[in-house]
């Protein structure tokens, strides 16, 4: 089964946190701001933002950190995230990103947007098909 798109409602919810939270972006090195916001099935909403390493390769990104405050919180259930930059078109989540939310989320609705307006919607079983499992 597939992830059912948001009702615009909760899109434009989940958009605003992860507008939010990418005010609190930490990317002095790429200055590519990041927010993320991830919908819990119980409405819950847990925002993200990139935190960069002086050691490049130590950086979250923000959908990460989203992920990761949300499963340290006990949450286990959850249906869209979406991710916000501030690029001229929405940007997608890295494979990696899309490995952890597969890896935790399953299928879900992925919101991307701009800080100009622009929005898409898809699945993550869209941008990541044949998914590694154990
Ligand atoms: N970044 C994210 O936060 N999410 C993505 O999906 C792609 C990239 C961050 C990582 C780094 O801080 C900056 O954007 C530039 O790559």
């Amino acid at each position: 089964m597939t992830a059912n798109p948001l009702p615009s409602a909760e899109r434009e919810a989940l958009v605003a946190a992860a507008t939010a939270a990418r005010e609190n972006a930490a990317a002095p090195y790429s200055n590519f701001h990041v927010g993320a916001a991830l919908l819990a099935g119980d409405g819950r909403i847990f925002g993200g933002c990139n935190v960069e390493s002086a050691s490049y390769g130590l950086t979250c990104c923000a959908e990460r950190t989203a992920v990761f405050k949300a499963i340290s919180e006990g949450v286990r259930s959850f249906r869209a995230v979406a991710v916000v930059t501030g690029a001229d078109e929405p940007t997608s989540p890295c494979g990696a990103c899309r490995q952890v939310l597969w890896d935790q989320c399953r299928d879900i609705s992925v919101v991307m947007a701009t800080t100009g307006g622009k929005l898409e919607e898809t699945t993550l079983a869209a941008l990541l098909p044949r998914a590694f499992e154990l």
